[in-house]
Parts: structure tokens; C-alpha cells; sequence
């Protein structure tokens, strides 16, 4: 099953409430939300009070994506702020099976992100606990910014690795997507796309369902 989730990070925050609106009724099926430390990436966006106030907009999942120094402080947080999957970066955890272990004991689904240079070797014995691996096709930090091309062939190597294993993961590709390149992401077998300028510039109903139509 493929997922279209909508980057907040690039919606008008002065509108944030309709745009959330908007982006469910179109039928994007998740809310991917940024959040970012000012260390672990150069800039902050927003926490748990943003959070709290758009859960009650929407049912849509809420698929957080921590760019955070040690994310295992903020998981009981992003709990009770209603996350339904938390992302954390492999580089930003000491204890990365301890990060995963707590995010599953709340019940919450786990994932890990990598950087586009991060090889994917380190998700070896990780693995099989998760339910998500989050590519960065981007550098984290900004919204805005360049697919790196390289990143394609990484995620079909997961891909194929997480076939072989007979596991069941998701792909989730993030930075750069948009209505030209989105199918070479899914060819190569990521099935949860990320997508910020490319859904917020514009009209973002249409944006919506145009990806809705290639994505499935
Ligand atoms: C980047 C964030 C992305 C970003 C994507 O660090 O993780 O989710 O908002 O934005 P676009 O789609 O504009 O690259
Ligand atoms: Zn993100």
C-alpha cells in the first residue's frame, strides 16, 4: 500500500488549521511533521504544542519525523501529543535499540531514518523491529531542496534486502519529491512519500490529488 504524507513544514503556518483541513479532504493519508532541534539540524521548527493543537483536526496519521539529539528524551512527548509513528535518525541515537524499544512500548509504530550518506549496513540488526525506514533524499534541515539522485539505487538495495529478509517495512522517501520524480521513488520501492513545497506551492487540493494519481 502506497502513502501519500504532506510535509507540514511547508505550509503557511498562519493558515496551518485549513491546510491541514485541506490536505485530508484531498486525501493525503498521513501528516508528516518536522520536528527540528537546532542541533541535530541547523534550524528549529516546532514541538508538542504545535502538535496538540492540530490533533484534533484531523484523524489523519501522524507520522513524525524527529530531527532531534537524542530523540529518546522527547518519545513519551510525542505520545501523549498523539504521534502514531515516530522517525528517529540512526545518527542522532546512541542507544538505538533502546530509542525503538521505548517508542514500541507506547504502542507507537517505529522507525529510523538515514542521511543520504548513512550506508544502510546499519540497519542490519535493527531491522526486523521496525516498522518504517525513513531515506533522507535530502540533506535534513530545510524544506525546499534538491533530490539527490544517488538515493534511488539505496532504496532499491533496501528494498530488495527487506524482500530477501522477508520482512514487512515500509519505505518512506523524504526531501525533493515532486510530480516528476515521485515515480522513480516508487520504482525503486519506497511506498510512504514525503512531499512539503510540492503539495504546499500552489493549490494544494490539485497538488494533492495529482500525487494521489501516480502514487495510488
Ligand atoms: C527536511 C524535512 C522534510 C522537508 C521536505 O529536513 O525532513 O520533510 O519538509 O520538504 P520538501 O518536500 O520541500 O523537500
Ligand atoms: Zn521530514
Amino acid at each position: 500500500m502506497n502513502y501519500l504524507s504532506p510535509s507540514i513544514l511547508a505550509a503557511d503556518f498562519a493558515h496551518l488549521g485549513e491546510e491541514i483541513k485541506r490536505i485530508d479532504e484531498a486525501g493525503a493519508q498521513y501528516v508528516h511533521i518536522d520536528v527540528m532541534d537546532g542541533r541535530f539540524v541547523p534550524t528549529i521548527s516546532f514541538g508538542s504544542p504545535l502538535m496538540k493543537s492540530i490533533r484534533g483536526l484531523t484523524e489523519r496519521t501522524f507520522d513524525v519525523h524527529l530531527m532531534v539529539e537524542e530523540p529518546i528524551r522527547l518519545v513519551e512527548e510525542m505520545a501523549e501529543c498523539g504521534a502514531d509513528i515516530i522517525t528517529v535518525h540512526a545518527e542522532a541515537c546512541v542507544h538505538l535499540d533502546r530509542t525503538i524499544d521505548k517508542i514500541k512500548e507506547k504502542g507507537i509504530l517505529a522507525s529510523v531514518a538515514l542521511n543520504p550518506a548513512t550506508d544502510l549496513s546499519c540497519l542490519e540488526y535493527i531491522l526486523p523491529k521496525l516498522d518504517m525506514v525513513l531515506l533522507m533524499t535530502v540533506n535534513p534541515g530545510y524544506g525546499g531542496q534538491k533530490y539527490i539522485p544517488y538515493v534511488t539505487q539505496k532504496i532499491s538495495d533496501l528494498r530488495k534486502i527487506i524482500k530477501e529478509r522477508e520482512l514487512k517495512v515500509d519505505i518512506e522517501v523524504d526531501g525533493g519529491i515532486n510530480l516528476s520524480n515521485v515515480q522513480q521513488a516508487l520504482d525503486a520501492g519506497a511506498n510512504i512519500i514525503v512531499a512539503g513545497s510540492s503539495v504546499f506551492q500552489g493549490d494544494v487540493t490539485s497538488n494533492v490529488k495529482d500525487f494521489r494519481k501516480i502514487i495510488g
